[in-house]
């Protein structure tokens, strides 16, 4: 890693150009459904379409790359037609085993002149633009960014039989979500790194803190939750009854 984690010339860079990337490659095995998760229908549409239409109301993203399972790349790009059209380009990649395996392919499939990108669950619909917008701010400052919510419910840690050990203390404790930005640069260097050193995370801001890149946390929202159980896909299709779900 070189010494400068800055973009080239920021000077030059007062809008550098940013993509996203939606991992949506996932099982869901949490669901029970047969369906995977980001096509599960959410008040009659896909959950993966409430995300992607809620990611591109940010205005700074000049195109999105969709990583998808290879026997749903069919069916996926079947929904974009329908649901579509979209405001920026839309690129698919296929999946790898774990979530960072996804997020890896899909950094390889951003515009080759993208400098800040946002990674995003496909399991958040509710992700609001002006947190991404935040997200993008912070990442271009210091590298990297994550959306996070502060604790707050009092923390115990407990054993197996339930039995409480201790109390943990919660401030400085947050709960990290995503969306998750970076530099291109940086990031594509701490997946590089992982592959090599046989590191695998559940998220990558761990990757980046990893190689003791700079990360800052953008306070996020609780209505950006993940969808992974039946409870929180009813929490969900009642969001949107109530007309909460499409976020600016
Ligand atoms: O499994 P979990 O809910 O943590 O997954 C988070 C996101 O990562 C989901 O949107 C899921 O589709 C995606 N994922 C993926 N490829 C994998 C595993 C998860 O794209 N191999």
């Amino acid at each position: 890693m070189g010494e400068d984690h800055r973009m080239n010339s920021p000077a030059h860079h007062s809008s550098p150009l940013i993509n996203a990337v939606i991992v949506a490659a996932g099982k869901g095995e949490r669901m029970g459904t047969l369906l995977p998760k980001p096509f599960l229908a959410l008040a009659g549409v896909p959950l993966l379409i409430h995300t992607v239409r809620n990611l591109l109301r940010s205005p700074l993203i000049t195109k999105l790359v969709i990583v998808v399972a290879a026997e749903r790349e069919v069916f996926l790009q079947d929904l974009l037609e329908r649901y579509g059209p979209f405001s920026v380009p839309i690129g698919l990649v296929h999946g790898g085993r774990e979530r960072q395996d996804s997020v890896r392919l899909g950094l390889a499939a951003l515009d080759p002149a993208c400098e800040v990108v946002v990674i995003h669950d496909a399991a958040r619909p509710f992700i609001a633009a002006e947190i991404v917008d935040r997200s993008v701010a912070a990442a271009v400052e210091v590298g990297g960014a994550l959306v996070a919510i502060p604790v707050k419910d009092t923390l115990k840690q407990v054993d197996e039989d339930n039995t409480v050990l201790a109390t943990v203390p919660r401030q400085s404790l947050w709960l990290a979500q995503t969306p998750q930005t970076f530099r291109v640069q940086l990031i594509r260097e701490a997946h590089a790194r992982a592959v090599s050193e046989g590191i695998i995370a559940t998220d990558d801001a761990a990757l980046l803190e990893r190689i003791g890149a700079q990360v800052k946390v953008v306070r996020g929202d609780p209505l950006n939750f993940k969808i992974t159980t039946p409870d929180d896909l009813r929490l969900a299709e009642a969001i949107l009854l109530k007309g909460l779900g499409a976020r600016c």
